[in-house]
């Protein structure tokens, strides 16, 4: 075990993240150049460290987590176009820069998102090719490429999409703003870590007890986004804030009110470390990241 800090993990991805996307032909140079944009313009990585923290945890080798690892990122980024068009939430602002569409137009930003997205698939059915003689291996991939479309789809990020479209601007129940927010957010911070941990080898117990995990820091994570959309500084964001009430948007702070989200932040916190407390110093990492979470929000 490796047994890496965030920033490391983090350091092993921003050294990679390039170089599993595919040789674009010059003639499609802006469409390379409209992805490569969004992928390097910051970003916290909190997902493909998520990843390769769970592989490592499981006593996986890391170097053959990071197709994997990569590819979340990109699905991840995708999102982000998608979610900043001004069909979707019309943000201009993400990480500090112009978002993807002000920078190269909607039409771009549309297919850039479309790249990142089959430039992930590719990438992991590449590494699947690779163990067509170990079954073993190629099991543990299916497996991690399984959860990684599962959380993404229609079931996962992209249902939680629709649902927070549609909740503007109306009455939402809280059984249907923890549907949003567990299915945009959390199904693809629950994806990285089962990935992670399906390719680290896993045994179902371990499995479980880090799906408990990811399941209460992917809620606390898109709480915490919440609210520093109400009190947050654009500078430290690097986006927008007050977006969410412009768009009447179905929040933790606009149905609850702020003191309840934090407190519901602070509950989700707790249970997330509580799931891995038996692992006292082994799951640092795990726990770490969700104490400064809760730290963000306050
Ligand atoms: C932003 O995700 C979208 C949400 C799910 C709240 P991140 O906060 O992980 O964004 P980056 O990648 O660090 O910019
Ligand atoms: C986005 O949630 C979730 C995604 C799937 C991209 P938000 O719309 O709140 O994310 P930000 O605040 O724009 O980063
Ligand atoms: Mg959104
Ligand atoms: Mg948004
Ligand atoms: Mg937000």
């Amino acid at each position: 075990m490796k047994d890496y800090s965030f920033e490391e993990y983090k350091e092993i991805i921003e050294e990679h993240l390039m170089d599993f996307i595919p040789d674009v032909d010059h003639k499609s140079i802006t469409l390379y150049d409209a992805m490569r944009y969004s992928l390097l313009t910051g970003g916290k990585r909190i997902r493909p460290v998520l990843l390769l923290a769970a592989c490592d945890f499981c006593c996986g080798k890391i170097e053959e987590a990071l197709p994997y690892a990569c590819a979340i990122e990109y699905i991840h980024n995708y999102s982000l176009i998608h979610d900043d068009l001004p069909c979707m939430d019309n943000d201009d602002l993400r990480r500090g820069q112009p978002t993807n569409h002000k920078v190269f137009g909607e039409a771009m930003a549309t297919l850039a998102g479309d790249g990142l997205q089959s430039a992930a698939f590719e990438t992991m059915n590449k590494d699947m090719f690779l163990y067509f003689d170990d079954p073993t291996g190629l099991k543990k991939r299916i497996n991690a490429s399984y959860e990684i479309s599962k959380g993404a789809g229609c079931r996962g990020m992209v249902a939680g999409q629709v649902a927070d479209m549609e909740a503007e601007d109306k009455n939402c129940s809280g059984e249907m703003l923890d549907y949003i927010h567990i299915t945009k957010t959390a199904a693809l911070i629950v994806a990285a870590v089962r990935a992670g941990a399906h390719l680290g080898g896993a045994d179902d117990d371990l499995l479980s007890k880090l799906t408990i995990y990811a399941e209460n820091l992917g809620l606390a994570f898109q709480i915490c986004d919440d609210i520093l959309d109400v009190e947050g500084k654009e500078e430290e964001m690097g986006k927008r804030s007050g977006m969410d009430d412009i768009n009447k948007k179905a929040t933790y702070p606009a149905i609850y009110g702020i003191d309840k989200s934090k407190e519901r932040l602070n509950q989700l916190t707790d249970k997330a470390i509580d799931a891995l407390s038996e692992f006292y110093d082994n799951a640092e990492v795990f726990t770490k990241l969700a104490k400064e979470l809760a730290v963000r929000g306050k």
